[in-house]
This record gives C-alpha cells, structure tokens and sequence, in this order.
C-alpha cells in the first residue's frame, strides 16, 4: 500500500512516522522553569545532530488539544536557553519515566511526582537527573520551526559543554552501553536492549 502524507492530520502522520521510526531512544530532558519549578520530561525524538561541534537534537510538538500550547520544557528552554539531556532512560528509570510524561501544571515539578533524583549541573543552570547513566549538560544554539498553529513542531539543537558519566558505564575510554539496559520505544510499546548482536563492518570515524 501507499499513503500520501498530504491532506493527512497530525495523529495520522503521527503514526505513520513514529510507527517506521522504531527503535527510538529516550531522553529525559530536564530543565528549569521562570517560576523555579524543575522540571523534566521524555523525549523520544531526541538525536545527534552533529559530532563535532556535539550537538543534540529534539522535537516537541505543541499541545493540540489545548489550543496549541506550548510544552513547559520549550518554554523553559527558550526562557532560560539552557537544558540537561539525561540518557539513555534504563530499565530501573522506565516506570518513572512514562509517569513524568503526563501532562503535570507548570507549578508542579515531575521529579516530586515520580521520585526521579534532581541534581543541579555544573555549567548549565538545569537539574540533571541522577538516576541516568550520562548527562549531558546543554546549551541552546537554536530552535527551528516547522507547521502552523495549533500543530507546531519545534526542532531544539543544543550544543554539549559538560558529560557526566557514571563509573560503572565507563571503561577503557569508552561508554558501556551495553551494560546499561537502555529501554527504547516503537510506535507505543516500550521495548529493551538486552538482545545484542555484532557485525565486523569496516568503517572510519
Ligand atoms: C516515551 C515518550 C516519548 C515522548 N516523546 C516526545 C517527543 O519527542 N516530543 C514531544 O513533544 N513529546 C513527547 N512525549 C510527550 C511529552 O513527554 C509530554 O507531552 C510531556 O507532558 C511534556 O512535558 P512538559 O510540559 O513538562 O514539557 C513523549 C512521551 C513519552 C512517554
């Protein structure tokens, strides 16, 4: 079968692209608001935009059904233009992690409302979460806007200043991510990493 995307509404497209785009990661990203709140949510459009600079990449749709409104963390992000992205979410973080992706007030902080650890960064004014294997500390170098009212996706790309890492993910100058039983997600479902397997591809860096 075939389907042309135009004439096609936001959930239909929705599914079409998220349903194809599988597995995705996860990312908490964590941020502070103008009231003082922190504040974090999960992302699952989150990517590398680019190595060298390291820049990181994500989506956030506005809230359709209310009018458009814009998410807490692109509001935090456009006040304070600084972020954290905690990944990748792991097995221990996932129950929490779908709990602080309901829809919360601005005043209320998800990390009260799920028992995630909030520890302040170094270079970025933004909680890290303390549960998450690495941390990557944020600053914004731009947002990209695409679509009209009510339904605007906005494209966020920070540049990395600062990682934290936990130990027992590092060794021999490398991330263990293997070890760290990442979850990701297709179109609904959340699924596990455990299941890996290797090919000798060739390749330079
Ligand atoms: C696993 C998962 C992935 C998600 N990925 C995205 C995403 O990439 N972009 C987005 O706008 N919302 C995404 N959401 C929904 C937001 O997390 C949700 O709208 C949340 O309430 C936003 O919180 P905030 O208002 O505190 O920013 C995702 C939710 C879950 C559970």
């Amino acid at each position: 079968m075939k389907l042309d995307p135009k004439g096609m509404d936001f959930r239909d497209l929705h599914h079409l692209l998220a349903g194809a785009v599988v597995p995705r990661p996860i990312a908490l990203v964590s941020t502070i608001g103008e009231n003082g709140v922190y504040n974090v949510a999960p992302l699952s459009s989150i990517s590398i935009a680019s190595v060298k600079p390291p820049l990181l990449s994500f989506s956030l749709s506005t809230r359709r059904r209310k009018d458009g409104e814009k998410k807490d963390t692109l509001r935090n992000i456009e006040f304070r233009r600084e972020f954290v992205v905690n990944v990748p979410v792991v097995e221990s973080m996932a129950e929490a992690m779908n709990r602080s992706g309901a829809e919360y007030p601005d005043h209320v902080s998800e990390f009260k409302e799920t028992g995630l650890t909030a520890v302040m960064a170094e270079r970025v004014y933004a909680p890290m979460v303390a549960e998450s294997p690495v941390s990557f500390e944020c600053r914004l170098v731009q947002i990209l806007e695409f679509g009209e009212h009510p339904s605007v996706s906005s494209l966020v790309i920070g540049e990395v200043v600062m990682a934290h890492i936990k130990d027992e993910f590092y060794a021999n100058g490398e991330l263990q991510s293997n070890q760290m039983h990442a979850v990701g997600r297709l179109l609904e479902p959340y699924c596990r990493t455990r299941d890996t397997f290797d090919f000798k591809v060739e390749y330079t860096l």
